[in-house]
């Protein structure tokens, strides 16, 4: 298992569709359309998202190479997918990135991925698709990327600490090694650009509001649960921080930064 659960997925996904950069995700479909039988390799997958958000006019024409480690989220990509698309579905560990099925693939695909892996495994993967491009033309769409920017309103006193603390957390080891967090838009840019590739950014932030109330609190959960331990920040001054956000968490906004990325050879 990897700790990102159906009804999470499934209650970050609006959000996620509306935030995705409109202007790239047509580019990357673009760009798919140009193999008469694409191959898209989707990293992450979790249950399909991406394949929701690339919703091909002839879904049949485009085969979607599911890529990930959780077998309960494959599975129910493969339930909701599977008499609709032609879905291959692959448990992998991603680390294994030499392993993966990028074999005459079109375009590598992940959402709300790279921030949990390290700087070695993007250069990695770069210079994986470096390679393939010499086989067969092969491009990155890389969407919901975290900035390491979160906006609140009301405003609270402790949000900045707690900012720095959560950022501090996503740099952590999410099983890649250093996750780049924060910096994953950028060193993609960065490393796809050494590699050759054209590429683009584009910000897509979540804007939050009440209608997201329920994903707003589950949010809030999970930044307090990893910074928690965080030395700067005292557990009462926490659940006050907790207390006030879940209480506004209907009539505030909130609104949390990331990149989208899409790299086409050169
Ligand atoms: C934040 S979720 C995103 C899922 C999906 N792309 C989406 O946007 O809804 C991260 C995904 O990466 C997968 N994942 C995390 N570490 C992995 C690893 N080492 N190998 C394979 N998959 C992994 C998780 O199982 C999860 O499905």
């Amino acid at each position: 298992m990897s700790g990102f659960s159906i009804d999470w997925l499934d209650l970050r996904e609006a959000a996620d569709r509306r935030a995705r950069d409109n202007s790239l995700r047509a580019q990357a479909m673009q760009w798919l359309a140009g193999d008469e039988t694409p191959v898209a390799v989707d990293l992450g997958a979790g249950t399909g998202s991406t394949l929701r958000a690339l919703t091909a006019s002839n879904p049949q024409a485009l085969i979607w190479r599911l890529v990930d480690n959780d077998t309960a989220l494959l599975d129910e990509a493969v339930r909701r997918h599977g008499e609709t698309h032609r879905i291959e579905p692959c448990k992998a560990d991603l680390s294994a990135l030499a392993s993966l099925p990028l074999q005459g693939a079109r375009l590598v695909t992940a959402s709300a991925l790279f921030d949990l892996v390290s700087e070695h495994f993007l250069a990695t993967l770069a210079a994986e698709l470096k390679d393939q491009n010499q086989q067969h033309s092969i491009g990155l769409y890389a969407a919901l990327n975290y900035d390491g920017t979160t906006q609140w309103t009301p405003q609270h006193p402790l949000d900045n600490t707690v900012l720095a603390a959560f950022n501090q957390d996503q740099r952590t080891d999410k099983g890649f090694g250093p996750a780049l967090g924060p910096d994953s838009g950028a060193v993609l840019q960065r490393l796809f650009t050494e590699a050759g590739f054209r590429v683009y950014l584009a910000s897509s932030p979540w804007t939050l509001d009440g209608a997201d109330q329920a994903m707003v609190a589950e949010l809030i959960t999970g930044i307090a649960s990893a910074v928690a331990d965080h030395p700067d920040i005292h557990p009462s001054t926490l659940e006050d921080w907790v207390q006030f956000r879940q209480s506004n968490a209907a009539s505030g906004t909130c609104v949390v930064g990331h990149t989208d990325v899409l790299a086409l050879p050169g």
